[in-house]
């Protein structure tokens, strides 16, 4: 015999009751926390509202938010800097890599003149010491996400949803509907809370990941919304039944509003169920290889950072100029980073090759080379 699951008309009132209180609770609660959100992250990018730019601050910094930076470019400090010329040559300096011997040549001189008679760890060792270039690169650090900061948020955001997404999850499967369609939104709010987890990583190294975090963290916010009140509407709409509670000219009342009510509303719900029940297999299907394109990329990115730095000798960097051309002829992106080649084959999927021969060999088995406007394969999976 066939075993039939349960449904929600089959489960008492009292437990229809404890689980309507609890999805309430937790949709008020990610109310709450979508606008802890917005308080904190808001004023970032130092323009009020929330903007993909202050997501990227967060993870990736921001070369001109340094402590420093921020200090003497309108800050309290600007006044204790003799000359105008001099803040920006400080800029420049934050902005474009840091290094000692700039530091020692142009921005030290700066320094002892007019800031280290406070900030020289003594007369106030409270303040940050100028003096020499390790004290100064502790006010320097663009402040991109630390991670062991990132390890921790996560490990609590992982164990904590998922507990709500289970719960929610299990009663949302008391729901009436077509079961591919259900299988797809218990599935999607995991899935969007550990991309997203993933890509807070990712965007330290790659600001432009700053756009995955928030269509992952929308995404689950969506389902998760969906799943909420398509159970409260199952619930409570659904099975309700006007003989139980309602006088005779009451339920003829009800009937008449509801008749009227669903003229209006059901073309609207069927077509946008259609849409839905039509973009479903799609939205998976990209879903899955967005998914599959991430955890390679993030693959690649921990070897590009593990991987020491390369010693090219003069015909193989003749060869990886070729090489680099023959890529951007096909339609890619390839920086050289010390390291080894990083190559863009799609706005998801970076691959990190740390030999001449190694990106050689990728080359040679290009799929498409002829072709520069063609899809990259990732899409044909
Ligand atoms: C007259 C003493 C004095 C001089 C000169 C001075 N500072 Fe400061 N500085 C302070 C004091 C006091 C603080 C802490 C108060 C605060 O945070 O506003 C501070 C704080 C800072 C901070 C930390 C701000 C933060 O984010 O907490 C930086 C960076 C800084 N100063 C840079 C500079 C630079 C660069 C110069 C030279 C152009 C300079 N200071 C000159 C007294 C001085």
């Amino acid at each position: 015999m066939e075993k039939r699951c349960l449904r929600f008309q089959d489960i008492s009132v009292s437990e229809k009751m404890l689980y309507s209180l609890f999805l309430m609770t937790i949709g008020i609660g990610y109310l709450f926390a979508l606008t802890h959100m917005y308080y904190t992250h808001q004023m970032r990018d130092g323009e009020p509202g929330m903007s993909i730019q202050d997501v990227m601050i967060a993870y990736y910094g921001s070369q001109d938010q340094t402590r420093l930076g921020s200090a003497i470019n309108g800050g309290p400090m600007e006044p204790n800097l003799k000359s105008a010329n001099d803040k920006e040559k400080i800029l420049v300096w934050l902005s474009t890599g840091k290094s000692k011997a700039a530091f020692e040549q142009d921005i030290a001189p700066i320094l002892n003149r007019d800031c280290t008679l406070c900030h020289n760890g003594e007369t106030n060792p409270g303040l940050p010491n100028l003096t020499n270039y390790e004290g100064v690169m502790e006010v320097a650090s663009s402040k991109a996400a630390s991670i062991p900061g990132l390890v921790k948020v996560s490990h609590i955001h992982l164990f904590g949803i998922a507990f709500i997404l289970l719960f929610v999850g299990r009663i949302f499967i008391y729901c009436r509907m077509n079961v591919t369609l259900k299988r797809i939104i218990v599935v999607i709010p995991f899935l969007s809370m550990l991309i997203d987890t993933l890509s807070w990583f990712i965007t330290r190294n790659n600001p432009s990941f700053a756009y995955v975090v928030v269509a992952s963290g929308a995404l689950m916010g969506l389902s998760m919304g969906a799943q909420i009140i398509i159970s409260l509407y199952q619930m409570w709409v659904e099975t309700f039944h006007p003989k139980l509670w309602l006088s005779a000219s009451q339920q003829q009342l009800l009937k008449k509003i509801v008749i009227s009510f669903e003229q209006i509303a059901s073309p609207i719900v069927s077509s946008s169920k259609a849409c839905v029940l039509k973009f479903a297999p799609i939205i998976w299907l990209q879903l899955r290889v967005a998914a599959v394109q991430v955890s390679l990329s993030l693959y690649h990115i921990v070897r590009y950072q593990l991987h020491p730095k390369l010693n090219l000798s003069v015909n193989n960097q003749l060869k990886a100029q070729q090489y680099k051309q023959t890529l951007t002829e096909s339609g890619y992106s390839v920086w050289f980073v010390g390291n080894g080649w990083l190559v863009k084959e799609s706005v998801l999927t970076w691959l990190f090759f740390n030999s001449i021969d190694a990106l050689e060999h990728y080359i040679q088995h290009l799929p498409y080379q002829a072709s520069a406007s063609t899809e990259p394969s990732e899409y044909k999976v």
